[in-house]
């Protein structure tokens, strides 16, 4: 069972995406774009949120602020963080979508619905990207505080989109067809482009806004091993559940850490990056971040 304040940053976070995007199909009616903007919702409606949720909590307990805080402060408009978390959501939306495609891992269903490609019409697979991309950024654009802004969008472009998640795609699609060319490291170099650098993304981003003045590296140290934890955890949950229940891609096998490792290894590996990521938080006092660590630990989904 997840805490109830788990659920809350969830609620927050899920209540402005729907807000952001309600404006924005208000601001352009036309039921042309009816289907269109179902597919859209249809495909932001994923489930942890945990990449917002983490980034969220970073940002409240360096702030010392609460979630009604933000609420306060920001009257009607929506707080930095929140538009900063709608923006980080969208990005991992339309990134999956693609993922998804014949074209890449060509899988039908994600956490047991459709995929958007399966579901609706071909142009929109090309045109959720486009779209969920430019809101992304103009959800960024209409941070206040612009100088944050101008360095926010230069670490994204760089480490995040060019070098981080579109490589990481490329080389993962590449050791699809030549899985005898991967080695454990690689596996690991692949997961920390392909996924992990949207997550140091969003760490720079509270370094910045709450005007971080701890050991940074040791933080980003943090942020790699919970990413690769996450990996991890999603290798050891393909090999659990049998392929009928995940629908997975069959070469996913060739890929897995517990390819290289086996299932034991996996599984103290996945123990030790979470030891290590609670001794790293563990002057930072909070129940919330240790709860994280551990969810991302033993969840079942
Ligand atoms: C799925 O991410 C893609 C990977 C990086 C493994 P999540 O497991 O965070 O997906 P949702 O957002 O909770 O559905
Ligand atoms: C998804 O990675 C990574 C990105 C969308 C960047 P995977 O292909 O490993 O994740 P799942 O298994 O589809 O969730
Ligand atoms: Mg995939
Ligand atoms: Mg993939």
């Amino acid at each position: 069972m997840l805490p109830s304040w788990y659920s809350e940053y969830k609620q927050k976070i899920e209540d402005s995406i729907k807000k952001y995007l309600d404006n924005y199909f208000l601001e352009n009616k036309n039921e042309v774009l009816d289907d269109f903007k179902e597919s859209i919702y249809y495909s932001v409606a994923w489930w942890k949120r945990i990449r917002s949720i983490l980034a969220l909590e970073f940002y409240l307990l360096f702030s010392n602020k609460t979630l009604v805080d933000l609420d306060l402060e920001s009257k009607d408009e929506i707080h930095d963080i929140i538009k900063f978390c709608i923006a980080l959501e969208l990005l991992h939306s339309y990134s999956l979508v693609h993922d998804d495609l014949p074209a890449m891992d060509n899988d039908s269903f994600r956490r047991w619905e459709l995929t958007t490609w399966k579901k609706y019409w071909e142009a929109s697979w090309v045109l959720i990207w486009d779209l969920l991309n430019s809101l992304a950024f103009e959800i960024l654009w209409e941070l206040k505080d612009q100088i944050i802004w101008l360095k926010l969008i230069k670490k994204f472009w760089t480490s995040v989109w060019l070098y981080g998640m579109i490589w990481g795609q490329v080389l993962d699609l590449y050791y699809e067809k030549n899985n005898k060319d991967l080695s454990l490291e690689k596996l690991v170099e692949v997961h920390n482009k392909k996924t992990g650098a949207l997550i140091e993304f969003s760490v720079f981003w509270w370094i910045l806004l709450s005007g971080f003045k701890w050991n940074i590296d040791k933080y980003l140290e943090f942020w790699k091993k919970i990413w690769l934890a996450f990996q991890v955890k999603d290798d050891l949950l393909d090999v659990e559940w049998t392929k009928e229940e995940t629908w997975k891609s069959v070469w996913w096998e060739q890929k897995w850490f517990v390819h290289f490792i086996w299932l034991e290894k996996t599984k103290e590996y996945l123990n030790e990056l979470s030891n290590s990521c609670l001794n790293i938080i563990s002057n930072m006092k909070s129940k919330k971040l240790e709860f994280l660590v551990w969810y991302i630990r033993d969840r079942k989904k």
